[in-house]
């Protein structure tokens, strides 16, 4: 069965989805997302480590699991903006989560979730001037995550003459700015500040800023209520950090939807630059996040100031155990050193933070290693977590 989501705001296209995809599969179900109650995933891990496979949020997407579970292949119907998927496709997407569990495996030599249930092919059909490229790359990546193969990325409206969003022109950095007197952070993670990893990174890399005499205010845009004071930062502050945590190989749609509510022309002109961190610890996962977030200062009327790009956050929540701790005090330390860094030197176009990142891929050592050793240890490890969380079912149970 091939599953559509589509997430398009203007008006039924079934015809010309089903048009597209003529030929492809003749048990095609079309979904309207747009009539759905479906919620930012807000990156609580309940679908991980309480309750494995059922989402703790209660809304309309529990069909759309239970139709994931049937379908073979899965395509997305998406408008985009800034060139990407818009927040409503992605929404769709980062609630897809369930669908894994929590172990982590080897697979085509990248760390990746293990599957909860079976292969998933994945597919974009896309409005407006999306970027072929990065939506491309995109889709083989998420594909890749549900072990399956990528079906392409399809304009809907082919014969639409696009300009499409133009990567590489936005993409170099400032090298050299000034030193940073006062900077604004933004914590673009859905999940709560009081459990957000981001949270952690910025308040070590907050603590490098003040040693280098630096001021800096945080917002987090987990907290709705604060997104108009944050908008009102955005647009009147000069130098910018947006920190966040890489969800389905890019930005939480909740982040994507906050950018999109950002006015396009500012008054004073501003340098704005990122944080990206995700789960796995492998630099080349964060990569196609990175190549988006160069391109979007542009977008925004900003400079690029950088991107410092580090995996492996996903323990810095659950310090409780002896190694854990000692492990992540080292990384948050490191974000430290790159806080006084970025004082002093005003970008993450230095040398040390293009280090900062380690290793692109795990060499062929460390690969044995985990399948030998580290596995079994990180399993009960998760397990552990799961017992603590009140978890009674398996968590590779399979709940659809
Ligand atoms: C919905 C979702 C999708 C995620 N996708 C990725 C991913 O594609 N790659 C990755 O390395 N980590 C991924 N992660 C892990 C987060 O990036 C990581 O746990 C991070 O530390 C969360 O930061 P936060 O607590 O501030 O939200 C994902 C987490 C969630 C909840």
């Amino acid at each position: 069965m091939t599953l559509v989501l589509n997430s398009l705001e203007s008006g039924d296209c079934s015809e010309q989805i089903k048009a597209l995809l003529a030929g492809k599969d003749e048990n095609i179900e079309i979904v309207n997302t747009a009539d759905m109650k479906i919620a930012h995933c807000m990156g609580c891990n309940m679908c991980w480590l309480k309750t494995p496979g059922v989402c703790a949020i209660r809304d309309d997407y529990e069909i759309i699991l239970k139709k994931l579970v049937a379908a073979e292949n899965f395509w997305i119907v998406t408008d985009t903006k800034f060139g990407f998927v818009d927040y409503r496709g992605k929404r769709v997407l980062d609630r897809v989560v369930p669908m894994l569990n929590m172990y982590i495996e080897f697979r085509d030599g990248w760390e990746r979730h293990q599957l909860r249930y079976h292969p998933l092919n994945f597919g974009v059909i896309y409005k407006g001037d999306g970027n072929q490229e990065l939506l491309e790359e995109w889709s083989m990546r998420v594909a890749r995550n549900m072990a399956g193969r990528s079906l392409g990325v399809i304009a809907l409206d082919k014969n639409e003459v696009r300009e499409g969003v133009a990567l590489e022109a936005a993409a170099a950095p400032v090298e050299n700015a000034a030193p940073v007197k006062r900077v604004l952070i933004l914590n673009g993670s859905p999940r709560v500040k009081k459990n957000s990893n981001t949270n952690k990174i910025i308040d070590a890399f907050g603590e490098g800023l003040q040693q280098a005499g630096t001021c800096y205010d945080v917002y987090s845009l987990s907290n709705r209520l604060e997104w108009d004071a944050a908008r009102e930062a955005f647009m009147t502050s000069d130098n910018i950090i947006i920190a966040m945590p890489l969800f389905v190989e890019c930005l939480p749609s909740l982040l994507l939807e906050f950018l999109s509510t950002l006015p396009t022309e500012r008054k004073q002109p501003a340098q704005l630059s990122f944080i990206l961190h995700g789960g796995f610890d492998e630099g080349h996962q964060l990569r196609l996040g990175e190549k988006f977030l160069l391109s979007l200062p542009a977008q925004l009327g900003c400079s690029c100031g950088g991107v410092l790009v580090k995996g492996g956050s996903f323990l810095l929540r659950n310090r409780e155990n002896s190694y854990i701790k000692k492990m992540t005090d080292k990384m948050l330390a490191s974000y430290t050193t790159m806080g006084l860094s970025f004082a002093r030197s005003g970008s993450f176009s230095t040398p040390e933070a293009m280090k900062f990142t380690g290793p692109e891929k795990n060499p062929w050592i460390g690969l044995l290693l985990f399948n030998l050793i580290f596995k079994r240890i990180v399993k009960k490890n998760f397990e552990r977590i799961a017992q603590e969380w009140g978890c009674t079912e398996p968590l590779d149970s399979k709940p659809y």
